[in-house]
Parts: structure tokens; C-alpha cells; sequence
């Protein structure tokens, strides 16, 4: 795992957006299309407006897939959809051509699941048969999770690779995510490490790597991906580097 450190959350955000941009474009070269897993939450909004805003014009976005990491079960024009939030920071003009797995909150939690496993077993696979990934974009929350993946859950079980939560103790409680299996194919990892709010539970992931932003790093890493934690002041204050 590579720790990267900023003095601002603004800083975090150039530095992601300008890593999104090269890994991107580096995968578009080698194989003709890219795809990025989005983060929810709001961590990573000003990394994707500041792509939205100034990197535009760098990428040819038609050849890229991308997909929200985790969603919750509200309508994609709801305040609360990851989706909805993240459209409306990123999806302008050119950047709009990617192509969208969108969830669909469907007629119950399951089917959502379902069809979300549908469309993302439609994406290029690596060798081992996970999806691959060229980039995933993760928040953390104050209680260590990331995606829907909550602490003091079974992260490590499921064999499906979008899981249906029912009691995410972060409100909304009904949600998707995409499971620890499913990051098996991921190339880069990037974890937004930001506000005074996350430090405690970025310290505890380090030291004990039982959250669940630990675990799924440790997995990423573990299966090939290059993982970086992007951290800002007030998230590192105390942290030996
Ligand atoms: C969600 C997110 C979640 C988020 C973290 C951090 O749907 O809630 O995907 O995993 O990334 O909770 O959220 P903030 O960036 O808003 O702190």
C-alpha cells in the first residue's frame, strides 16, 4: 500500500483526478477501454469536479466504462443516490459519452442486486475472472467502513459479486455494493483519506487491518492492484509515515 500525503482535501482531489487521468488514458492505450469504479459519499465530489471542470477534454470518454461502487435504494434522482450525486459533478459534456452501468432501483433490494450483477458480468474480465477493474475510487467512512461493507459484517464470504445490505447502520439502510470477491481484478486502488472525522478509524485500519477499508485493500493488494491512500492533514495528524 502506498501512503501518499497532502496538506488539503483540495490537494487529495488534484492528486486523484490527475492519477484517474493517467491510469484512464493508460488503459485505453494498451487495450481500447478503460473502467472506473466511482466512489459514493462526498469525499471524492471535488476530484470529479475538478475532472468535470478541467480534464474534460483529456480523455476520450466514450471508451470508458464506469460504475458506482455502492448505492442506496432510492430513486438515481434522489438526494441520497451516490449516482444521482455523482452525475450531477461529473457526467457534463464530453465526460458524458461513458458508458454507464447504472443502478436501477428496481421493484425490491434483490432485484437491484441482480440486475447490477448483470451488468457488471458484461464488463472485460481479467484472466482470473473477476472483473477488471483499471480503477476503484473508495470512501471511508468515521466507522471504518468503505463501499456498503460495514464493520463487524462477514465481508469475506460472499461468492456474489454485488450483495444487498439491509441494515446499513449509515442511513439509508437498503442498499448495493460490490463485494471483496468482486475487487479480485482490480488494477489501481485509490482511497480518499480525508477530515478529522476519518483519522481514528484510518489509524485503527492501519494498525490492526480488521476495518473494513483494510481488509478490502489488503485484498485488492494482495490480488495484484496497485493501492493508494490519499491522505489529507487533518486525516494523518499523528500518523508516523
Ligand atoms: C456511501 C458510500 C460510503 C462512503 C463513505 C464516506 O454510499 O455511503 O459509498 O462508503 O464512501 O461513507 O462518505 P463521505 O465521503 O461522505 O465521508
Amino acid at each position: 500500500m502506498i501512503k501518499e500525503f497532502y496538506e488539503t482535501t483540495g490537494d487529495v482531489s488534484e492528486a486523484a483526478a490527475k492519477h484517474a487521468m493517467d491510469v484512464l488514458q493508460r488503459s485505453i492505450d494498451a487495450r481500447g477501454s478503460a473502467t472506473w469504479v466511482l466512489a459514493g459519499g462526498s469525499s471524492p465530489m471535488g476530484a470529479y469536479k475538478l475532472i468535470a471542470n478541467q480534464f474534460a477534454d483529456r480523455l476520450d470518454w466514450s471508451k470508458v466504462n464506469v460504475l458506482v461502487g455502492d448505492e442506496r435504494y432510492v430513486p438515481l434522482d434522489h438526494p441520497d443516490s451516490n449516482w444521482g450525486q455523482i452525475s450531477a459533478a461529473l457526467f457534463h459534456q464530453s465526460i458524458d459519452s461513458v458508458k454507464k452501468l447504472t443502478p436501477a432501483p428496481m421493484h425490491g433490494l434483490d432485484d437491484m442486486a441482480a440486475d447490477y450483477v448483470e451488468q457488471v458480468a458484461k464488463l472485460p474480465r481479467s484472466a482470473h475472472g473477476a472483473p477488471h477493474f483499471d480503477l476503484v475510487w473508495l470512501g471511508v467512512g468515521e466507522d471504518g467502513h468503505t463501499l456498503s461493507l460495514f464493520p463487524g459484517r462477514d465481508i469475506r464470504s460472499s461468492a456474489a459479486e454485488v450483495i444487498a445490505i439491509r441494515d446499513s447502520p449509515k442511513p439509508p439502510p437498503e442498499r448495493i455494493t460490490l463485494s471483496l470477491q468482486a475487487l479480485a481484478g482490480a488494477a489501481n486502488v485509490v482511497v480518499f483519506a480525508t477530515g478529522a472525522g476519518k483519522r481514528n478509524a484510518l489509524a485503527a485500519a492501519i494498525r490492526d487491518g480488521e476495518l473494513p477499508i483494510a481488509v478490502v485493500s489488503s485484498f485488492a493488494s494482495e490480488h495484484g492492484a496497485e493501492v493508494r491512500w490519499l491522505f489529507d492533514a487533518s486525516a494523518s495528524e499523528g500518523m508516523s509515515r
